[in-house]
């Protein structure tokens, strides 16, 4: 099978499964295709989504800070985990670049588009960056790097991208990186702070709906991939951020009974009224979260950088 027929293929079995447990469910990592990437970048522009600003800012204003954290004088790999368009990462590059610092980016994303448009973009900004642009899926990406050892590497995984884990799966990906880390590498991550819940609540959903459409992408995408019929506009985004467990949840919400056709599945499925398809979580965290799971993984934190409202953190690690 070629990656897009397995890929194609875990994604039916994913939608069987989640359509036909109770309460059902469907993971939001299948929102991402060339319209769910497009979507969430309009995300990223939305004045709600703090998120992207915070960890801007962070970059930013540490850009200093970091090179001389990252470089420690030497040469290194820099290689970042769920690239993306790269908009935070370029203040670091050019901060790395003008300082002629020796390295190597390496974007590695599950999207061959955004590597590809990335790397272009790079090059016409900072025509010498070494940059070398990997796709893959998180398993093989993890595999990957550990391979890359013959320099010291630092590892970006940006925009609180784990709280989409929760706290076991959190604690297993921490342990994989922790795995291929040697005790000179660094791990960056960001992590999305607990705060007023309204602000948390108001980032997933946004007044003008763009949340809502990049959550209902799932639906248009099992209709065009798996030739379904979802009403798409009879499903409402629901968010509900719980306070204690600092667990934002997104729902899609039937607003009517309907039955739905998947042929590519042979499969029919019932929405009664108000029926919820449970679709993705953005975890909250506090120091005392990160340090658990970090202290789970094997990692420890060595220090962390935060924006002036204080509303995110980005941690840094080494292994214990
Ligand atoms: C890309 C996982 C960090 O959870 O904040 C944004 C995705 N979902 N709005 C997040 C998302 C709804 C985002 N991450």
């Amino acid at each position: 099978m070629t990656k897009k027929e397995t890929f194609q293929k875990e994604f039916e079995d994913h939608v069987k499964e989640g359509l036909t447990s109770h309460p059902k469910f469907l993971s939001s990592k299948y929102i991402y295709d060339e319209k769910g990437d497009k979507l969430f970048q309009q995300i990223m522009a939305l004045p709600e989504y703090y998120l992207t600003d915070c960890e801007y800012n962070i970059i930013d204003t540490y850009k200093e800070d970091l090179r001389e954290t990252f470089s420690n004088e030497n040469d290194f790999d820099l290689i970042e985990l769920g690239a993306g368009d790269g908009k935070k990462t370029k203040v670091l590059l050019k901060e790395l670049v003008d300082n002629n610092v020796d390295f190597t980016y390496k974007p590695i994303d599950i999207s061959q588009n955004s590597i590809d448009y990335l790397i272009k973009d790079l090059l016409d900004l900072f025509p010498n960056l070494d940059a070398q642009g990997e796709q893959g899926t998180y398993f093989k990406v993890l595999q990957e790097l550990a391979q890359y050892d013959k320099r010291p590497k630092v590892i970006l995984v940006l925009g609180s991208n784990i709280g989409n884990l929760n706290h076991p799966e959190a604690i297993d990906f921490l342990g994989k990186l922790k795995d291929i880390m040697s005790p000179r590498d660094l791990l960056f991550m960001g992590f999305d702070q607990k705060k007023d819940p309204l602000t948390i609540q108001t980032a997933y959903a946004d007044p003008q709906g763009v949340t809502q459409e990049f959550n209902r992408n799932l639906l248009h995408r099992i209709n065009k991939e798996m030739q379904a019929d979802f009403p798409v506009e009879d499903f409402e985004h629901w968010e509900a951020y719980d306070p204690e467990t600092g667990t934002a949840k997104s729902y899609l919400l039937a607003t009517k009974d309907c039955t739905v056709q998947i042929n590519a599945l042979d499969l029919k499925v019932d929405f009664k009224k108000w029926e919820t398809i449970h679709t993705e979580i953005s975890q909250k965290y506090d120091d005392d979260i990160v340090e658990w799971l970090a202290q789970k993984a094997g990692l420890e934190i060595i220090k962390f950088y935060e924006d002036d409202r204080e509303f995110y953190k980005d941690y840094l690690f080494k292994v214990k």
